[in-house]
């Protein structure tokens, strides 16, 4: 159980984080009976499991949960480097593969929190043409974490692409998003950064920062480019913008 979620009054100065009480068996590991202690990974492959078997994935937050239309509160450097806070990115990091996702906000697992893990696969777009894949600016982007980003757009929101979203599932829009933005956040270790982006990852980034002040794409799409996943794949994956619009606007 994830406790409460819910920050108790007259604590605020503390961290209101409750992990799952298995926790305790990731960061002290096991110890076996032959006398020192080794990770909970290897033990599991020691007793002949997977690593998925030992995977904590975190329930996904869906649209009309409150926690997804919340502003995500700032982390202090002394909570970002807490247990806590840290293994909650361990558990994003794996909820996001397992899903799979490029990017997931921390209130799309029920903390409005400014954390945000990013990470785009080149497997993730083989699916993809090389002509869809360069006409998107798409390229792999390696695991990282955004907290209290502040992000300055360096292009007019000109860029229309269909993006879906975990707290959506089954639906894809049209939307428009900046070719190019600049980033100010932390990383996870409280140290200050700067990420510049363009392209795919640019969306990426506006997409998971709209997440953390309580907005969904759903705020910014072309409305009558809605669709679900089936009828995008059947009907418009491969057609063109002016086929789209003919079709649906
Ligand atoms: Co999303």
């Amino acid at each position: 159980m994830f406790g409460s979620r819910v920050p108790k009054t007259g604590k605020q100065h503390q961290l209101e984080i409750h992990l799952p009480e298995t926790r305790w068996i990731r960061l002290h590991g096991i110890r076996p009976p032959f006398g020192f202690t080794i990770s909970l990974l290897q033990f599991a492959r020691w007793g002949g499991m997977t690593k998925e078997w030992m995977l904590m994935l975190l329930k996904i937050t869906t649209v009309g949960e409150a926690v997804l239309r919340q502003q995500a509160r700032p982390l202090t450097v002394a909570e970002i480097r807490s247990a806590e806070i840290q293994q909650l990115i361990q558990h994003m990091r794996e909820t996001m593969h397992d899903a799979p996702g490029v990017g997931l906000a921390a209130p799309q697992v029920g903390f409005p929190l400014q954390l945000a893990v990013i990470e785009d696969k080149q497997e993730y777009f083989a699916g993809l043409t090389a002509e869809q894949i360069a006409e998107r600016e798409r390229q792999p982007v390696p695991f990282h974490v955004i907290i209290n980003p502040v992000m300055q757009p360096q292009s007019a929101a000109d860029v229309e692409f269909f993006e879906g979203c975990l707290s959506v599932p089954g639906f894809t829009a049209i939307v428009p998003r900046s070719r190019q933005v600049r980033v100010e956040c932390l990383d996870e270790t409280g140290a200050p950064r700067v990420v510049e982006a363009s392209g795919w990852y640019a969306r990426i980034l506006q997409h998971e920062i709209d997440h953390l002040h309580g907005t969904l794409y759903l705020d910014r799409m072309q409305s009558r480019t809605f669709c679900s996943i089936e009828n995008h794949a059947r009907l418009w994956k491969n057609k063109t913008a002016a086929e789209l619009k003919a079709g649906l606007g």
